[in-house]
């Protein structure tokens, strides 16, 4: 509860910082808000993965959960046994964020796409409907959830999705074997300080100009925070994006130095 009201404290300090879009005087980023933050179009996509999830909400059968991420405070490790329902609920991102991560790609079409955290594949439904030219490389370490995902993605009929089943420290060296560069990296598990800045660096030497990184959950917890600061202020960085409960960094060289805190 104590950190419940904490995080909606620091959401409330957030608003206080964001920015208008009156003064957003780069055209890249003025685009950004434009196309993506401001763009209140309701694709008929969002309605049928809606759909999946509802399903999934309405699941009460129990499956083994391996979680092999940051401690967290609705799944303690002891717990197991977990239904179905919970995670949907718990783990999957909100649908704001689904149509966020939609649109982004939408607009800037990423060839190559890595997800970090696929839980049921909401968010790599999400991306891989938004473009379909796009292919996503999501890994998650727990079987029972990841047959889950597999099985959502074929109903949906999405073949450009490639589902990974591991830690993540040890399968993105074979994935950067595949796909030398990479265009998006949605990072959405394991919210550790040391753990997201060691996947930022691993990532890092397989962008190329236009390589977009979106990191979840930046003000989760303090370690996040700092993992964030970090990355905002990495010299590769050209622009960073603060959304609260999601930051976005573009490597672009033609743009200047430049950090933003946008309203979501
Ligand atoms: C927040 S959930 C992902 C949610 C998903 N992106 C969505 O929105 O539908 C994070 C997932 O990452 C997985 N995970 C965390 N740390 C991991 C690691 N080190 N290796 C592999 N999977 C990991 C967890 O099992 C969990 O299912």
């Amino acid at each position: 509860m104590i950190e419940k009201l904490k995080y909606l404290f620091q959401y409330l300090f957030h608003l206080l910082k964001v920015r208008s879009k009156y003064r957003i005087h780069s055209p890249f980023v003025y685009n950004f808000t434009k196309y993506i933050l401001n763009n209140n179009t309701q694709y008929p996509d969002y309605e049928q993965i809606e759909k999946v999830r509802k399903d999934l909400l309405s699941r009460a059968r129990f499956i083994k959960r391996i979680d092999l991420g940051a401690r967290s405070i609705s799944f303690p490790y002891s717990q197991r046994f977990v239904r179905v329902r919970d995670i949907a609920r718990k783990s999957s991102v909100t649908p704001k964020k689904g149509q966020f991560l939609y649109k982004l790609v939408k607009h800037y079409k990423p060839r190559s796409v890595i997800e970090l955290g696929t839980a049921f594949g909401i968010s790599s439904m999400y991306m891989a409907m938004g473009y379909r030219n796009c292919h996503i490389y999501t890994v998650e370490g727990c079987t029972d959830t990841l047959y889950i995902a597999t099985h959502n993605f074929s109903r949906m009929g999405l073949g450009n999705i490639e589902e990974i089943c591991g830690d993540f420290d040890i399968v993105l060296p074979g994935i950067f074997k595949k796909c030398k560069t990479v265009d998006l990296v949605f990072f959405d598990g394991n919210h550790k300080k040391e753990a997201t800045l060691r996947y930022f660096d691993e990532c890092l030497k397989h962008i190329q100009n236009n390589t977009i990184f979106v990191i979840d959950d930046i003000h989760w917890s303090k370690g996040m925070k700092s993992a964030w600061e970090n990355i905002r202020q990495h010299p590769s960085v050209s622009v960073s994006i603060d959304l609260f409960t999601v930051g976005v960094v573009f490597f672009r060289k033609e743009l200047s130095k430049e950090d933003f805190i946008l309203r979501f």
